[in-house]
């Protein structure tokens, strides 16, 4: 059976790679000294959510303990997931993370008149009497920001520059130090985020470690190659690997699409020549067919450019790669407004 994943965020097993970003993100939220936030960005289908899942699947065994700064109490840590991308309003925002602090904690709080209290009450319980210090992973962040910058402009500078100060310390629950950690994921970095929707960024500035996640590197295509075929029969020699990287440059849900498509030609009995004419071009469809439902020139600019840098390094087709690279280059020129 092909083992490729692309459907869907990578989990168990099949999670690969990522270990020193996962331990930066624990360093700077769990293990270092103090309690900071951070602040992923990376492009659609490099793995975000997949990480995210990841960092909420160490909830099974971790007993690190926090002991946050400025407080002389050890508190045990939970992983919170919430995905906002469907938030519409703050009220809804914070709503979606009360929602997932109940499914993890199944606590009895009285309603109270707004989301934003509920919010507050339960992470009160939480800190002051279950004696937890919550991370939670936030997916989607920039798509929320920019829902509700798009209805108003000054609803996202008012929606950060609270969060930023619930995130330097939560009066409304301790009266000093901070109760929980932010783990956002987003397609751009904040100052992106913010020029590409016209937020003022004065007061918006949360403070976050930034992490870029970074594509895999030859040498890592190869070995998620070996770790997804380890009980197969089928197995890629170094010049398929080769074959992979160079149409893909490591983008990791391209490489596991690539992987796939070469695994099917594989059970066909081909010249080696007709298996790489035709793997490469369907590769090359279907990167176009991916590009065209990723939301053409609504990307933003970053992912453009980065796929534009890619296309330069492609190995499929000369004619493919043309029209792929000149309708980036229309999605770019629209995008800038010529
Ligand atoms: N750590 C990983 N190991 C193996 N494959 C991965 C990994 N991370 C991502 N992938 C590949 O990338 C695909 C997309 O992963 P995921 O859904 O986590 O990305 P995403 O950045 O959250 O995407 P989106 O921008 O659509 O939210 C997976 O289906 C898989 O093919
Ligand atoms: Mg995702």
């Amino acid at each position: 059976m092909n083992p490729f994943v692309y459907n869907s965020p990578v989990r168990g097993k099949d999670f690969f790679n990522r270990e020193k970003t996962v331990e930066k993100i624990l360093k700077e939220t769990v293990t270092g000294k103090s309690q900071g936030n951070i602040w992923i960005t990376g492009e659609r289908q490099i793995g975000k959510t997949s990480l995210l899942r990841h960092i909420q699947s160490l909830n099974e065994n971790y007993s690190e303990k926090v002991k946050p700064y400025g407080c002389d109490k050890s508190f045990n840590v939970a992983f919170i997931f919430a995905n906002v991308q469907g938030c519409t309003e703050e009220e809804s925002f914070y709503a979606t993370l009360w929602q997932s602090l109940k499914d993890y904690f199944d606590f009895k709080l009285t309603k109270a008149a707004t989301c934003y209290e509920d919010f507050i009450n339960a992470v009160n319980l939480i800190y002051n009497t279950k004696n937890y210090y919550v991370i939670f992973l936030i997916d989607e962040f920039d798509a929320f920001v920019e829902t509700i910058s798009f209805k108003k402009p000054q609803s996202a500078t008012k929606f950060l520059s609270k969060l930023s100060s619930l995130l330097q310390e939560v009066d409304e629950v301790n009266g000093g130090s901070k109760a929980f950690s932010c783990v956002f994921t987003a397609n751009r970095d904040i100052k992106e985020l913010l020029n590409e929707n016209h937020i003022d960024n004065r007061g918006s500035g949360l403070i976050v470690e930034a992490v870029s996640l970074k594509w895999f590197t030859r040498k890592q295509v190869s070995e998620l190659a070996d770790l997804y075929l380890c009980d197969n029969k089928i197995k890629f020699s170094a010049k398929e690997i080769d074959l992979c990287f160079g149409a893909t440059q490591g983008y990791p849900y391209f490489t596991q699409k690539m992987l796939s498509l070469m695994y099917e030609a594989k059970k066909n009995v081909l010249s080696e020549k007709e298996y790489i004419t035709l793997v490469k071009d369907e590769f090359g469809e279907m990167f176009k067919e991916t590009i065209e439902d990723w939301g053409g020139d609504k990307m933003p600019m970053r992912t453009l450019k980065k796929l534009k840098d890619m296309v330069e390094k492609m190995n499929l087709a000369d004619a493919v790669t043309k029209v792929i690279a000149r309708m980036l280059e229309i999605y770019i020129k629209s995008k800038i407004g010529i």
